[in-house]
């Protein structure tokens, strides 16, 4: 495989870049410029985008909340499902009118989306107001991308691909409580429906030091809530093999001392060991809960879907970790209408959600996507009649959850208190994910409390302990 790994290494040309974008950034505008980053899609992308906001701060711009108001906008793009390109085409779009007012303006475009070479064609040729256009594999580029077209004038249109893990790149973290932690890029599983592997490239793990380090920082900094993030964080450390699993790595989170909470995301079924069940048990600060993606309850469409488990397999995963884990909170993603699912199919999918009795699910009516397997199979079913078997599947979970979480009324739970609420009230969330409303004062903002739980009323109601 052609995994590199540099180290440490947000490259010093980078660095030159960024420094002569921040000397030429006031004459180019004649004053101080401010920067709008949008992001589309999931955490792996809101993380790359804190990098390039960190980037761009770096570059001397100033963040700032609204396109609007700002000179520099960037869209980090989604390609998952149809949809989210939709969204972005629409909003590209609207950006016009803003450069003409503002030819100043500069307009990027990354992530998956852009990642893919006919969708960059399309907005070479229809979005000529679109400066630069940059796929997944060389964000920490951006510094360079500026000055091209602030110093050359050049569009700019980069999309190649090097599966390289790229350290040190300087990181603006949207929150201060609870922060994301990418510990590997990329997927090497190839889910006949899903365009990632495509367009962020194979896996590759990042150096356990330089996690662990990124970590022990950002409690330092105050956070206390980390989520390790990757497309299947059951894989961790395989390419390249620096001797620690994702069991271990846990662990060794675990071990910092201080009063934090850590979660993970995304787990693959197919690489989800008891060793893992183990380590989550195990570790005081890991969150029993566990967002397990099972797709679809028919063996037939998950063999489809080259997911490489069975429901049965994935059913005994789930006893598994219960067993460990009396409490844990589970959550998964389904995709209701793949290519050839009969409703027969779909109805595995309904047993197998009232057997596990999810806290919560992320459900998707399947959207073929450009150059995956399942884009070819044949698709008989009617949108329409997708749109009713997702319906039946909502209402379903949506049952099962308030049961779920009833079951909490009486019991103490830690949660770390992380909004304010109105009429004296915090918000907080649970290791579950579930958010629980209490009487506080607002000083214990940022601190886990216990809080019993004694109703429910849309949200978990409760009395600190
Ligand atoms: N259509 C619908 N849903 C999809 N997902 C991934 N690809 C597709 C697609 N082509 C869903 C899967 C995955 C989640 C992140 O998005 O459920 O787990
Ligand atoms: Fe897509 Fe499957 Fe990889 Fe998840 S594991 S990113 S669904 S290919």
């Amino acid at each position: 495989m052609n995994t590199q790994v540099l180290e440490n290494t947000y490259p010093a040309e980078q660095e030159q870049y960024s420094n002569r974008v921040n000397s030429l950034l006031c004459e180019y505008y004649g004053y101080s410029p401010k920067a709008f980053v949008q992001t589309y899609g999931c955490q792996q992308n809101v993380s790359d985008s804190e990098r390039i906001k960190g980037m761009l701060k770096n570059m001397g711009y100033t963040l700032c909340e609204s396109a609007d108001e700002s000179d520099f906008i960037l869209f980090n793009t989604c390609a998952v499902r149809a949809h989210a390109e939709d969204r972005v085409f629409g909003n590209l779009g609207a950006l016009k009118h803003l450069k003409r007012r503002n030819p100043k303006l500069i307009i990027a475009i990354c992530g998956c989306m852009a990642q893919q070479e006919s969708v960059a064609e399309r907005i070479k040729k229809s979005f000529p107001y679109v400066n630069i256009v940059f796929g997944t594999h060389v964000k920490h580029r951006l510094p360079e991308f500026v000055y091209k077209v602030i110093a050359q004038s050049k569009r700019v249109f980069e999309l190649s691909e090097n599966n390289l893990v790229i350290e040190g790149i300087p990181v603006h973290r949207d929150g201060d409580l609870k922060g994301w932690l990418p510990i590997m890029h990329g997927c090497n599983n190839f889910c006949t429906y899903c365009i990632v592997p495509y367009v962020r490239g194979r896996e590759r793990s990042r150096d356990p030091e330089h996690i662990l380090a990124e970590a022990r920082q950002m409690v330092k900094d105050g956070f206390k809530e980390i989520t390790l993030l990757g497309q299947n964080v059951n894989s961790y450390g395989k390419e390249p093999n620096y001797g620690v699993n994702f069991a271990e790595l846990l662990r060794r989170i675990n071990d910092i001392p201080g009063d934090f909470r850590i979660r993970f995301m995304t787990s693959h079924p197919k690489d989800c060991t008891t060793e893992l069940l183990d380590a989550m048990r195990d570790c005081e600060k890991v969150a029993k809960h566990l967002h397990l993606p099972f797709q679809c309850g028919s063996d037939k469409i998950l063999k489809a879907m080259n997911r490489r488990y069975t429901s049965k397999e994935y059913l005994a995963l789930i006893d598994a970790a219960k067993q460990r884990m009396p409490d844990i909170s589970l959550t998964s993603d389904i995709i209701v209408g793949f290519p050839g699912e009969t409703y027969e199919d779909f109805k595995q999918t309904i047993e197998l959600i009232k057997q596990v009795r999810f806290m919560a699910l992320f459900t998707f009516i399947y959207s073929p996507r450009p150059n995956t397997p399942a884009a070819i199979m044949d698709d008989p079913i009617s949108r329409q009649e997708k749109g009713k078997w997702f319906n039946e599947l909502l209402a379903e979970q949506e049952k099962i959850a308030e049961q779920n979480i009833t079951r909490f009324i009486g019991k103490t739970l830690k949660v770390i208190c992380d909004d304010y609420g109105t009429d004296g009230y915090m918000l907080g969330h649970t290791d579950g994910n579930a958010i629980v409303k209490f009487k506080a004062d607002r000083s214990v903002y940022g601190q886990f409390v216990n809080v019993t739980i004694n109703g429910f009323e849309g949200t978990l109601i409760g009395k600190l302990k």
